[in-house]
């Protein structure tokens, strides 16, 4: 593996760091107290090509590589932690399933303009009794003839309040275990399907999230993505891709902390000197630097992997799991080092804490990455 980024991914860098600093920054912390969708943001990275990354041209994507997509997620959410998991649920668990599992009908009109970003997706997995133990799910989808009927609640649905489309799974065979749940794609208009209010969230507060209900939605044959008992299979193979995102945007929000921190301390004197000159201070920008590095390199080689076409779900569950778990380190740290001012929100960083938090939790709590990592281990 090159650890260089080549032309083309360093362009898609500079472009994003910049649409970053001029459109999101400056707005990131009104988003945040006002709990606002970021509408024009998120149509400007349609317009960028940045909904639909590796998807390829033809199917309304930018056609780039996985390691170009890491890249796009980690400037937007420097920006802006929000409007990165909206653009990340799009590309990674909504697009990138239909492209892999969907039929030439199914591309055509789910894919097509969501990849273009005229149209918004979501990703329904979780339910209020089942989230880590996904394959405990109580939504089901009853066969009718040439139709399912679809019963069930799923909630915390990242771009569900938005959603023109939602990947659901459901239940349609209890006795065959995993191998009995099937994915749809369920259209925001059908009857039936309401949601909830948003959730009032700790951060990434750009992004909304809310409770999605399916009260008998009556679902077309043709509405299941991959073959009827595939779903379980069809969720963990887009979670492996959904968690290099969510790398990338924890590794954004600290290397957004980071920056403010080291702005910050070359800034602020104490004791007749910029607190730069403490070797405390040395130490804690030191750490920070090098745990961000390393979490770009996890970050980087399941990218990578993906664009081989190698396996890469214990590589991706580390890099989820490292990148997180520093991104809360990094983010407690930039506090520390601006001090009383880093927990008021006249400085971002105490916004960046908060955005770390969900990183830990959603595509797999730490714990779920600990366990696919081991069983990966154990395996050989
Ligand atoms: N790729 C392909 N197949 C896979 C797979 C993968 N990555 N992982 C598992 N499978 C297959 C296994 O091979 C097995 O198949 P066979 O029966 O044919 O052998 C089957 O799936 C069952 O595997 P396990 O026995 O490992 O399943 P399990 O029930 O023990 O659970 C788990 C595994 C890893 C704990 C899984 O349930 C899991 O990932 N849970 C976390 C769910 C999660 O991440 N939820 C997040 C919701 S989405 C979200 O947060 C979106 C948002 O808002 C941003």
């Amino acid at each position: 593996m090159d650890i260089q980024l080549t032309d083309e991914q360093r362009q898609v860098r500079e472009l994003c760091r910049q649409f970053a600093d001029s459109e999101l920054r400056p707005n990131a912390r009104r988003w945040d107290l006002d709990h606002q969708f970021p509408a024009d943001a998120v149509k400007k990275l349609a317009e960028m090509g940045l909904m639909g990354v590796a998807i390829p041209a033809e199917l309304g994507g930018a056609g780039m590589d996985n390691v170009s997509y890491a890249v796009a997620m980690e400037e937007i959410s420097r920006g802006c932690a929000g409007t990165g998991v909206i653009m990340s649920v799009n590309n990674s668990l909504y697009c990138d399933p239909i492209h892999k599992f969907g039929t030439e009908e199914q591309k055509r009109d789910f894919l097509v303009p969501f990849a273009r970003g005229e149209r918004l997706g979501a990703f329904a997995l979780t339910e209020p009794t089942s989230g880590s133990d996904a394959a405990e799910m109580r939504t089901v989808a009853v066969k009718k003839g040439n139709e399912y009927v679809l019963n069930g609640t799923k909630n915390f649905i990242t771009n569900g309040p938005q959603a023109d489309v939602v990947l659901v799974f459901a239940v349609t065979d209890r006795s065959k275990g995993h191998k009995g749940t099937s994915a749809f794609l369920v259209p925001g208009s059908v009857k039936g399907f309401t949601r909830s209010k948003a959730d009032e969230k700790v951060g990434i507060r750009a992004s909304g999230s809310c409770t999605l209900f399916f009260e008998d939605v009556v679902l077309p044959e043709r509405f299941r993505l991959g073959g009827e008992g595939e779903g379980f299979k069809v969720a963990m193979q887009t979670l492996d891709g959904g968690r290099i995102g969510i790398a990338a945007q924890a590794l954004g929000i600290a290397q957004a902390a980071y920056e403010e921190a080291v702005a910050y301390a070359k800034e602020r004197k104490a004791f007749g000197q910029p607190i730069t000159q403490f070797q405390a201070i040395q130490f804690m920008l030191a750490d920070m630097a090098t745990e961000i590095e390393a979490a770009r390199l996890l970050v980087w080689r399941a990218a990578w992997m993906k664009d081989k076409g190698i396996r890469h779900s214990a590589e991706s569950a580390m890099a989820k799991l490292y990148a997180s778990e520093m991104c809360e380190r990094v983010t407690s740290k930039a506090i520390q080092v601006h001090g009383g001012y880093g927990y008021v929100k006249e400085y971002d960083v105490e916004r960046h804490w908060r955005d770390s938090r969900i990183t830990e939790i959603y595509e797999g709590t730490s714990e779920i990455q600990r366990l696919v990592i081991a069983a990966n281990v154990l395996k050989g």
